[in-house]
């Protein structure tokens, strides 16, 4: 291909002709068949968020139902067409998108909620219900979605669990492994694999839905999930604060976990340049400082008593105040502050790719390491002479992410996507995070951007296992081809 020259068209998967086409509209309705013409180019769904990776598929398919994805997926392994399973295609590694011709199996059309359970707190949901559809619904029975993003708006519930996705509550609910109870997933050979009805507790052999939790869709096509939701905190409190290294930022992150203890609920961090960006992004948002330091944290309580929470939050910030660990800070007063508090760090994703690009790498690193990435790159770019003013590619290297989970992301803006760039910076930061033990995908995944990099986090042991269960599960390998596995 001339979009990737270093990966070639595997010759075993059948090109589409049009008795599969024929065979597709015989199994579902007009509606449900998005085809390649001079009015539909589907770039919607063969091209990434990032606009960094974009496939040539000239086919979507959109079922309303199980039964349906099981036929399609049946249909494709017998007659090896490859397939690209999609939700919300807000993924950030090129998981979701074609490499080249294979066929787009979105599970768009499959958004319902099936049941919710009051006492429990057990929510069941097709696949492809967009994340702040349900996390609406349990609010309307006090309860929230264990997990929370920036793409809320767009992402599905069943995409978050093939990406196992962290987002900005983790420290407060934990990961997917935990939360997601049951699955329903359609395996290559079209059967379908049901958990739905697995309970809190279940130590009955293999837990084999924890497999297709971040499985990133090259075992299987989840089109259900169960998943455990908490009560929903009746109170919410924002404080936006300024410190001033980030030695700071670690000993902020250790008092927050001792004095705000159970009511903490997220804790991020934004370095200077991150916030550069941001507001240059956003210039009609008023920025809660007047002066620039070095960084930032967000901190989030939440709880069931207002007044509990306000008390420790204040006095938290009393005494980091006087012990000089933050300079200066801000505490949301309602709601609209709340969330234009947030915004400063939800929005650094996409401020980082506004003039043109962004290379990201979503890392994990001991804490007391998780900042010199950021500064080894842009010592790395500023030696190859690529920093600066247009017409150099690179605008800066930026930092921020979710500090208290270990979790860093390093986002190079860029002017537009360029070899000499992705050069420069990769294997460089593989090394340097393999060099410290840490992983080269904190939640992201693998998917197509670091296919060829999985050897920095995982052993040849673990590698060969999981290609062995990629065989056992998918032996023609029609499933998301050409990705990480
Ligand atoms: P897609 O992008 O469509 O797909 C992602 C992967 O899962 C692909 O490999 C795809 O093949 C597979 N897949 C999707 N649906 C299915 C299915 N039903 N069955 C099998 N495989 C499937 N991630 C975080 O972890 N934390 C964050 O804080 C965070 N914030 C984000 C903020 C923004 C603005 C954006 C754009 C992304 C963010 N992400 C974050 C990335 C995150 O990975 C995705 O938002 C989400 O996990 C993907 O959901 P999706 O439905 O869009 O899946
Ligand atoms: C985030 O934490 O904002 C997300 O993981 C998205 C990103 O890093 O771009
Ligand atoms: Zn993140």
């Amino acid at each position: 291909s001339e979009v990737y020259p270093y990966v070639k068209r595997d010759t075993s998967f059948k090109k589409l002709a049009d008795e599969d086409v024929a065979f597709f509209k015989s199994v579902l309705s007009e509606s449900e068949v998005l085809e390649a013409s001079e009015t539909e180019d589907l770039a919607f769904y063969n091209e990434d968020w990032m606009r960094k990776y974009m496939g040539q598929s000239r086919i979507v398919l959109k079922p309303k139902s199980v039964e349906k994805i099981s036929k399609i997926v049946k249909y494709c392994n017998e007659q090896r067409l490859a397939l690209v399973p999609q939700g919300g295609n807000t993924g950030l590694v090129g998981g979701s998108v074609p490499v080249f011709d294979e066929i787009i199996l979105s599970v768009s059309n499959l958004n319902q909620i099936r049941s919710f359970d009051p006492v429990s707190g057990i929510l069941k949901c097709d696949a492809g219900l967009i994340l702040e559809n349900a996390d609406n619904f349990l609010a309307e029975h006090g309860y929230i979605f264990p997990l929370d993003l920036g793409a809320k708006g767009s992402c599905h519930v069943g995409g978050v669990v093939a990406t196992n996705a962290g987002g900005l509550r983790l420290l407060r609910y934990g990961s997917l492994h935990g939360s997601v109870l049951g699955l329903e997933v359609v395996l290559p050979n079209g059967e379908i694999l049901n958990s739905m009805d697995a309970l809190r507790k279940d130590n009955t052999g293999y837990d084999l839905k924890q497999l297709f939790i971040g499985s990133e869709g090259t075992i299987g096509i989840i089109t259900g999930v169960s998943i455990m939701t908490p009560t929903r905190p009746k109170a919410f409190n924002v404080s936006f604060l300024a410190v001033d290294s980030y030695e700071s930022v670690q000993k902020v992150f250790v008092k927050a976990k001792k004095d705000l203890s159970e009511i903490l609920s997220a804790f991020e961090f934004m370095d200077c340049h991150s916030q550069a960006l941001t507001k240059k992004h956003l210039p009609d948002s008023p920025y809660p400082f007047d002066d620039d330091y070095p960084f930032y944290v967000l901190i989030e309580t939440s709880g069931a008593n207002k007044e509990h929470d306000d008390a420790k939050l204040e006095s938290f910030l009393e005494s980091a105040m006087e012990e000089e660990l933050v300079v200066d800070g801000v505490v949301a007063q309602d709601e609209t502050e709340l969330k234009n508090l947030w915004q400063w760090r939800e929005m650094i994703p996409e401020s980082s790719q506004a003039e043109g690009g962004v290379y990201k790498y979503d890392v994990s690193l001991p804490l007391k390491d998780l900042y010199s990435l950021v500064e080894a790159a842009n010592v790395k770019l500023e030696e190859a002479g690529l920093v600066g003013d247009a017409p150099k590619p690179v605008i800066k290297a930026v930092g921020y992410g979710h500090v208290g989970d270990g979790n860093l992301h390093l986002n190079v803006a860029v002017r537009e996507y360029s070899k000499e760039v992705e050069k420069a910076l990769e294997p460089f930061v593989y090394e340097f995070v393999s060099s410290k033990h840490g992983s080269i995908s904190a939640e992201h995944g693998l998917g197509f951007q670091k296919k060829n990099y999985i050897g920095y986090s995982k052993n040849k042991e673990e590698i060969k296992l999981m290609k062995d269960l990629k065989q056992h599960y998918d032996p023609n390998g029609i499933l998301n081809p050409y990705k990480y596995i």
